[in-house]
């Protein structure tokens, strides 16, 4: 049977066009009235990453991701900030380094600018653990060039990125980036070979707006932490390795 529309003309077609898209945008206060917004969605529950609630999100994916990767950290590892993972984590660690921009941060072994880093020795470590950084810091291709350098052959980096996140009060002025898997997949492909990195993100609609909200990890339905949604990616980890 033929379609009432198809001996319209293109004008006719263009006309029913435009006034059903008339018709849906005045129907749009409508559409308010039956699906309000929750007012909590308008506001922060926390702006400190639900600290007060719990534990962070994004920590209790980092945790889990290290955890499942730690064989590889061990011999010589270079941390960020801390070592953190090192310690808690590590096996047969010989040398524990701790790199940081910042120094008035008094546990760093080496301060370095990681986009600018020929002071760190090339070659030196089994694994580089560098995790929530890189947002931080502007030129990525340097930084990932010299997180390959420093890396002995075999040795693994280890790194977390944000893709959904408010800003760090204390780093604003530095925070420049989010991450995509797609764009990861390309910034360490291209200096790590496709084959040596693997790129995978987590998180899916409630875990990111539970991110932007300042949720705890507890507050999110057990069923959604492990369901991952590529539409709304949460945060996205790399492993690479030096070939
Ligand atoms: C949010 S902390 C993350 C540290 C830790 N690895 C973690 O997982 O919590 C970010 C750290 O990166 C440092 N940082 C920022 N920009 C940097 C840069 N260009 N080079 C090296 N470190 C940098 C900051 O000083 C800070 O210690």
């Amino acid at each position: 049977m033929p379609s009432p529309t198809k001996n319209l003309l293109v004008s006719d077609r263009t006309l029913i066009k435009s006034i059903k898209g008339t018709l849906l945008v005045m129907a749009r206060p409508l559409f308010r009235f039956l699906k309000p917004v929750p007012t909590a969605l308008l506001e922060p529950i926390s702006r400190r990453w639900g600290f007060e609630r719990g534990t962070p999100i994004s920590r209790w994916y980092i945790d889990r991701f290290l955890e499942s990767n730690k064989k590889d950290i061990t011999g010589n590892v270079l941390e960020i900030k801390n070592a953190r993972y090192t310690n808690s984590l590590g096996t047969n660690v010989t040398l524990s380094d701790i790199l940081d921009i910042d120094k008035s941060n008094t546990s760093a072994t080496i301060y370095a600018d990681l986009a600018t880093a020929d002071n760190v020795e090339s070659e030196k470590y089994d694994c580089f653990i560098l995790t929530e950084t890189l947002q931080f810091v502007y030129d990525l291709d340097s930084a990932i060039a010299h997180a390959h350098r420093v890396l002995k052959p075999n040795g693994v980096l280890l790194v977390s990125v944000p893709c959904v996140s408010p800003s760090d009060d204390e780093l604003m002025s530095v925070d420049h980036w989010r991450f995509t898997t797609l764009g990861c997949e390309k910034l360490f492909g291209n200096v790590f070979g496709s084959n040596n990195t693997q790129v995978v993100g987590y998180g899916n609609y409630a875990v990111s707006a539970g991110m932007l909200s300042g949720l705890a990890i507890e507050d999110i339905p057990e069923e959604k932490l492990d369901m991952y949604d590529g539409k709304y990616t949460t945060g996205i980890f790399i492993r690479a390795q030096r070939k």
